[in-house]
């Protein structure tokens, strides 16, 4: 059963699963308004919305699609006509739409949703960093900046860097380290842009779209020696040096290449 974000990214990440998902959807809209036609008796367009979401929830169960997508198809017609119904003033969508582009900036191009690391993560880290002298960390997609900010209050010699493409993550970081006084940095750019040459550790927690083209990256700047840290996805075809299982809600794993 798909329940985790983990399986929710490596899902939306997969171009035959999105097909299937938009066949569905496109199958069942067309039975639905056919069923309408043909039925003896009139249905009002609350029916018929109803019979499109049983009727896509039906085809996501068997077709195997993850249980959560089966809820999504049977309620996503539903709540949208019960919102429509509400008649809302338009700003209050521009405002909603406003508010997910700034959480989750273009998603639709990076593929990367914004979801944070365990503190089992951070205690993980931890563990594997040198407590006896100072070291360089970025954090590639650092969201709203906790994982940074509790590494540099267990291990306040290190130097920490976070570069995040999604705005209001970005503020919410840099206000964080200024208030808590840390050693913590954050940059509103594009991990694309950024050389990773001057780092002893690079730590990621993407999806699995990015990390083949983040491996050529990791090879072609980073330093003998210096590690490469993934949080849950893995890089396809390169087997890493090191696996630690964590215990958190997730059951994620972190992949440690040493270069
Ligand atoms: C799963 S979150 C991880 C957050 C944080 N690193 C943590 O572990 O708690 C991934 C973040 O990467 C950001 N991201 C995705 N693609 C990016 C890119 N090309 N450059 C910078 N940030 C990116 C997303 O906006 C999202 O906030």
């Amino acid at each position: 059963m798909m329940l985790f974000p983990t399986e929710v990214f490596q899902y939306v990440a997969c171009e035959a699963s999105m097909k299937k998902t938009f066949a569905i959807l496109l199958g069942s809209i067309a039975f639905a308004c056919l069923l309408g036609i043909i039925l003896p008796w009139p249905l009002t367009l609350l029916h018929v919305v109803w019979l499109q979401g049983i009727i896509a929830a039906l085809m996501s169960y068997l077709f195997h699609l993850p249980v959560w997508q089966v809820f999504i198809h049977l309620f996503f017609f539903p709540v949208l006509l019960s919102a429509v119904m509400l008649d809302l003033p338009a700003y209050w969508y521009l405002g909603g739409f406003i508010t997910l582009a700034l959480i989750f900036g273009s998603i639709h191009r990076t593929r990367v949703p914004l979801f944070l690391s365990s503190r089992e993560a951070v205690d993980a880290l931890a563990e594997l960093l040198p407590r006896d002298r100072g070291f360089k960390l970025i954090d590639l997609g650092s969201g709203c900046g906790g994982l940074l900010c509790k590494l540099a209050r267990i291990l306040p010699r290190g130097s920490y860097l976070g570069v995040e493409a999604a705005m209001l993550p970005c503020w919410i970081s840099k206000l964080r380290a200024r208030l808590s006084g840390q050693n913590c940095r954050f940059h509103w750019a594009s991990m694309w842009q950024h050389n990773l040459t001057g780092y002893d550790v690079v730590y990621a927690y993407l999806s699995p779209v990015p990390m083949p083209r983040l491996w050529e990256k990791v090879c072609r700047e980073m330093r003998p020696g210096s590690l490469f840290i993934s949080n849950t996805f893995t890089v396809p075809g390169v087997a890493p040096d090191q696996r630690i299982q964590l215990n958190d809600f997730s059951g994620a794993v972190l992949y440690i290449w040493r270069l």
